[in-house]
């Protein structure tokens, strides 16, 4: 079987029920991203909870006060990522009629959202076969196919998105990259990943090639 068909059978019997995987509105998994861009999930989920409760639609949160919005963010850091936020609700609705972006080059253009949220986005509200390379993927990526590209290099984001847009299952892309985050996150973590239990370990080629441990290649920091 192919990488993706194994992750995503994974993935359907083992991903986490998050609360922004039930709906595809493309406002919520922006609100869900950008949430999670520099915190783990254990520790967004609350905050995710709370913000679609405040501000169920981008028009709320638009209009909310600054202040209020930086209040609800509070102990998540990163507080430019609350400004940015606010900013693109009000973009939307005051530029864009209140119309989601609904495409990986439209996404790029919002404030906060970089090319992995934007393929996140993307790919999870809209179906667009892009992957979204973050630690995770680069680290699951490397090893599966035993890559020694130095991840902290400028060539290493287009390598590897290359060569993500050649393993995402076109059918199902937001899955898939969401598969990729949870496997990374779960099964190929940095230290003592659990191949074991891993559901591509037959042919991952970092196992074969016994450089698992080394991998992914990071010069600096
Ligand atoms: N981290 C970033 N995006 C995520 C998502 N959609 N699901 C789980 N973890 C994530």
């Amino acid at each position: 079987m192919t990488f993706n068909s194994l992750i995503l059978i994974w993935f359907d019997k083992n991903k986490r029920n998050l609360p922004w995987r039930q709906h595809k509105d493309p406002y919520k998994i922006w609100l869900s991203e950008i949430i999670l861009q520099q915190t783990r999930v254990a520790q967004g989920t609350a905050y995710y909870l709370r913000f679609a409760d405040t501000f169920p639609t981008v028009r709320d949160l638009a209009k909310a006060d600054e202040t209020e919005v930086l209040k609800l963010w509070q102990g998540l850091g990163y507080y430019s990522r609350a400004r940015n936020l606010h900013f693109t609700a009000k973009h939307i609705v005051n530029e864009l009629n209140g119309i989601f972006p609904e495409n990986f080059k439209d996404l790029m253009k919002l404030k906060g959202v970089g090319e992995y949220t934007a393929a996140a986005i993307a790919s999870i509200a809209f179906d667009e076969a892009l992957p979204a390379i973050d630690g995770n993927a680069f680290r699951l990526y490397a090893r599966y196919f035993n890559i020694h590209v130095d991840i902290s290099s400028p060539q290493a984001k287009k390598y590897f998105f290359e060569l993500g847009k050649q393993v995402i299952d076109p059918n199902r892309p937001g899955d898939f990259n969401q598969a990729v985050m949870e496997m990374g996150a779960t099964i190929c973590v940095p230290v003592n990943p659990k191949c074991g239990i891993c559901p591509v370990n037959n042919s991952c080629e970092a196992i074969a090639q016994k450089t698992v441990e080394l991998l992914p290649i990071k010069s600096k920091k």
